[in-house]
């Protein structure tokens, strides 16, 4: 795994925009799998400006997210097809029928996620896949314990993931206990992934994926079978990881 380490957040969206950008512009028919989080608001706020900027064209490009609560209307402030349109999509010129995200009213989740996962095939795969990382170290909503060799499917999300983000809505009981997400094998048939962590409620999480074992215990740990995954870390995220963040990064991927 590559390691970029950063001082600060801003950085932190700035590079991981730059990396889309560049590859967008060598290919404008990109299918890209994102994220959503506190983390990566940042980045579609730097990709929104480029986008206006320069008056880019993102009209070829297709989304697929990684993941949605389950049950939730799209409609509701929180559901993470809310949270794309505002900080994303309704600010760039993506198509609508190029954007997936997991439907959370889905009455049949098992067919939903089958129509997800060969959306994904028929576009030809993902080529770049953002990802956030949970302080338990999931990805998605792959919570400690999840099969390597999982596609989309429905989860129960874990006490601490529900602590996390009940935060967010306005009377905590209402979060959803289960979420759909793409699974584990699911995201490791990217092409490439960018994780982007910030602040030092991610430093554990970060030091155990990259320098702790490959184990289920530990989703994002994975990460490091893959053959081209970039960190970009902030100081925070990054603290736990000592002073050579390169070395430990070049002796964990091998
Ligand atoms: C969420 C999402 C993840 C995300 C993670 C961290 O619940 N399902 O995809 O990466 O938790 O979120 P944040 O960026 O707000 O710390």
């Amino acid at each position: 795994m590559k390691v970029v380490k950063v001082e600060k957040y801003e950085e932190v969206c700035e590079h991981a925009s730059e990396m889309v950008l560049t590859a967008w512009k060598q290919h404008p028919q990109l299918v890209l799998g994102l994220a959503t989080g506190s983390t990566p608001i940042g980045f579609y706020r730097r990709l929104v400006e480029r986008y206006l900027q320069e008056r880019l064209d993102f009209s070829g490009i297709t989304t697929f997210n990684l993941d949605e609560y389950y049950p939730i209307k799209r409609s509701h402030p929180q559901s993470f097809a809310r949270f794309m349109k505002e900080h994303f999509f309704d600010h760039v010129n993506i198509p609508a029928e190029q954007i997936h995200i997991l439907n959370g009213e889905a009455l049949d989740t098992g067919e939903e996620c089958s129509r997800f996962e060969a959306g994904i095939d028929a576009a030809g795969g993902v080529d770049i896949q953002i990802l956030g990382i949970g302080r338990n170290g999931h990805i998605g909503f792959n919570e400690p314990g999840t099969p390597f060799g999982s596609r989309s499917h429905l989860v129960a999300l874990t006490a601490s993931t529900i602590q996390a983000n009940s935060r967010f809505f306005a009377d905590p009981s209402e979060m959803p206990r289960h979420a759909l997400t793409m699974g584990i094998q699911t995201i490791m048939k990217s092409k490439k992934i960018l994780l982007l962590a910030v602040g030092e409620g991610k430093a554990e999480a970060i030091r155990l994926a990259l320098q702790g074992p490959v184990t289920e215990a530990m989703p994002a740990s994975i990460l490091k079978r893959h053959p081209d995954v970039t960190l970009i870390l902030d100081r925070g995220a990054a603290s736990l990881l000592g002073g050579g963040v390169q070395d430990a990064a070049a002796r964990d991927s091998q």
